[in-house]
């Protein structure tokens, strides 16, 4: 399976700084790429077709939405579709992000509608799951990992061509906290995760990337690549600067 590096950028650079920051990680990354390993970035609406401009036609480099709304078109006045992230060249598109569920207010539901639409249009999926500071600490993780995995898989089935699905584990509070979450609590989460898609997708689930996210930099992203079942990594902050990221992807 192929290790999935992600950059998500948020809300944040303008086209023009996408434009610079995608330039200047392929520049760094030039010949040093592993190659089991992908390259894809998140960034801005906005900026999605500064950045495709650079990568297109790269091996090893993706693009995508961060978001989009599951519907063809229609009044939906602030959303894109699906078909609009294609128009872009984008391949893949995140679903529940965790500032889409707690700041937009984004139902597990909703989040599985996201996935199912997404796939069925063609795009390739992220879809992110991850425990709040009090379902830690109220032992809820596992809980709260299979609630997200079967809300969000509703759609999903076993035939589901495994390079189109990728799942993010980010404990929300260990996002742009600069908590990391330690290797046990990652990799018991993601044997977690491993083991509740095998439940809903049986074989295929060990063909699908789970990648780690929450402060990953270069100084901790080896160590989190070589646990068991991290399959790649989702990078918020540290992927804002290109030196920073390109220090976490190669192997
Ligand atoms: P962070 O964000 O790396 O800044 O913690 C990760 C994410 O939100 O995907």
């Amino acid at each position: 399976m192929k290790k999935l590096m992600a950059a998500n950028w948020k809300m944040h650079k303008t086209a023009t700084e996408a434009e610079e920051t995608a330039r200047e990680v392929v520049r760094l990354l030039d010949g040093k790429l592993a190659g089991d390993r992908s390259v894809l970035i998140f960034p801005p609406f906005t900026a999605i077709q500064a950045v495709a401009a650079v990568l297109s036609g790269r091996p090893g480099y993706y693009w995508g939405g961060q978001n989009f709304h599951p519907k063809d078109e229609g009044a939906f006045t602030g959303e894109v579709s699906p078909e609009m992230l294609l128009d872009l060249g984008c391949s893949y598109a995140l679903a529940g992000h965790s500032e889409r569920r707690w700041v937009f207010g984004e139902s597990d539901e909703l989040v599985g509608e996201k996935v199912a639409f997404g796939l069925q249009k063609g795009l390739r999926m992220v879809l992110c799951i991850g425990e709040k500071l009090e379902e830690r600490k109220a032992d809820k993780v596992e809980e709260v990992i299979s609630r997200q995995l079967e809300a969000g898989l509703a759609g999903v089935n076993e035939d589901v061509a495994p390079e189109s699905l990728a799942v993010a584990y980010e404990p929300v509070w260990a996002i742009g906290t600069g908590e990391v979450a330690g290797p046990e609590e990652i990799s018991e989460a993601h044997t977690q995760t491993r083991v509740k898609l095998r439940e809903l997708l049986g074989n295929t689930a060990d063909q699908i990337p789970i990648l780690y996210g929450g402060s990953v930099k270069p100084a901790n992203a080896e160590q989190i690549m070589e646990l068991d079942n991290v399959d790649g990594v989702l990078v918020g902050g540290a992927s804002l600067a290109a030196d920073s990221f390109s220090g976490i992807v190669p192997a």
